[in-house]
């Protein structure tokens, strides 16, 4: 894949940089030389081991060894068993406390590496690498580690900022197109919450390339980094991040959990919390008629849509009632005035859930 030779900026955060394409290869260099780390390992998953080891190691020459620590690929291993395996091995390599983790790979690498590393002999410094679009634009940044407790995602964790973000599109080349859509929908995410034009022209781009996506991630990255810079423990204004994912996570969790619908990609359940969050929004915050519909038909054209039953309903508003997100037992939404600007901690009645479902089923 051929790409455009211009140079994206890194962008600054106030504890670490974001760097990008071959900037993020020098920046990395750089970094080892001044550090001088008593050990080097990289953490992959079985799929990037496979398809993003090869690409990483031929952009960059390790002048001291390095070791590899592999995981099993995929959600269901985001969990605290996977990483006293990965905290053994580290034992076992004998990492010190000025060892460095490398995360290679998808939002589960760089949240359970993070989370291994930011407890390792009470925290070693670690780098993430992201490799799928929902990592680049959305797990790798801002701090956020964790593992899943059981069904409920992400529920055990830490907010411990990485050394260095490395963002280097090319990884995309490999990586399956329902993969690349489940990213887009935080991207398309990021439009909605903060930046109208940005949104029209995502939902305008027509067929999605590479080579688009290159300033795309960017763009996004800094409207991520804009938001968890004013608020990096999401105490207030990081919550505009969460817009889609108040009832998407309970409807990912549902479908992970139930054999008779179709496991959904974290994108594609979030796609779905959109659509049914523009709905309460139009309700209570304003958003116009003309803008929901936008938003219905943008999902509705790129995502997968799923029935829901009144049983499902019931048990995704039971899931939604236990997510971490809530406080004082009250399920506090991020709602939009209009396309580009939101409102935190809306309250919503049960009642106009179920009319949010039936507007998504119509
Ligand atoms: N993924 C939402 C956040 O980082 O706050």
């Amino acid at each position: 894949m051929l790409y455009l030779a211009h140079k994206m900026k890194s962008i600054q955060t106030p504890s670490y940089a974001i760097h990008f394409n071959a900037l993020a290869y020098a920046s990395l260099v750089a970094y080892l030389k001044e550090n001088n780390f008593s050990k080097i390992i990289i953490l992959v998953d079985e799929n990037t081991h496979e398809h993003c080891l090869p690409h990483f190691l031929s952009q960059i020459q390790f002048e001291t060894s390095f070791e590899i620590i592999e995981i099993p690929q995929g959600e269901v291993h985001k969990t605290i068993a996977t990483c006293m395996e990965v905290w053994r091995s580290l034992s076992d390599l004998s990492a010190d406390r000025k060892s460095l983790l490398i995360n290679l790979g998808g939002g589960v690498v760089t949240d359970l590496g993070g989370f291994v590393a930011s407890t390792f002999k009470r925290g070693i410094k670690f780098v993430n690498v992201p490799t799928s679009l929902l990592a680049m634009v959305d797990a790798s940044v801002g701090g956020k580690t964790g593992v899943d407790l059981d069904l409920s995602k992400n529920q055990i964790g830490t907010i411990t900022f990485a050394d260095m973000v490395l963002i280097d599109p090319e990884f995309l080349d490999t990586l399956p197109k329902n993969e690349l859509r489940s990213g887009f929908a935080e991207m398309l995410k990021h439009g909605l919450i903060r930046d109208q034009s940005y949104w029209s022209k995502l939902r305008n781009l027509g067929a999605l390339t590479l080579n688009d996506l290159d300033g795309l991630i960017h763009h996004s990255v800094a409207i991520k980094n804009e938001v968890v810079t004013e608020d990096p423990t999401e105490m207030g204004i990081r919550k505009i991040l969460n817009f889609g994912h108040t009832l998407g996570h309970a409807i990912e969790t549902y479908c992970l959990d139930h054999d008779h619908v179709s496991t959904l990609l974290h994108g594609e359940a979030i796609a779905i919390g959109m659509i049914l969050e523009g709905y309460l929004s139009s309700k209570l915050c304003g958003l116009s008629q003309e803008e929901l519909k936008q938003i219905k038909t943008t999902f509705y054209a790129m995502y997968p849509s799923v029935v829901f039953n009144k049983q499902s309903i019931k048990e995704i508003i039971g899931l939604m009632q236990s997510d971490k997100k809530n406080s004082h037992g009250r399920v506090n939404f991020v709602l939009l005035n209009s396309i580009g600007q939101c409102q935190m901690d809306v309250a919503v009645d049960e009642a106009l859930i179920l009319e949010a479902f039936e507007y998504y089923s119509a």
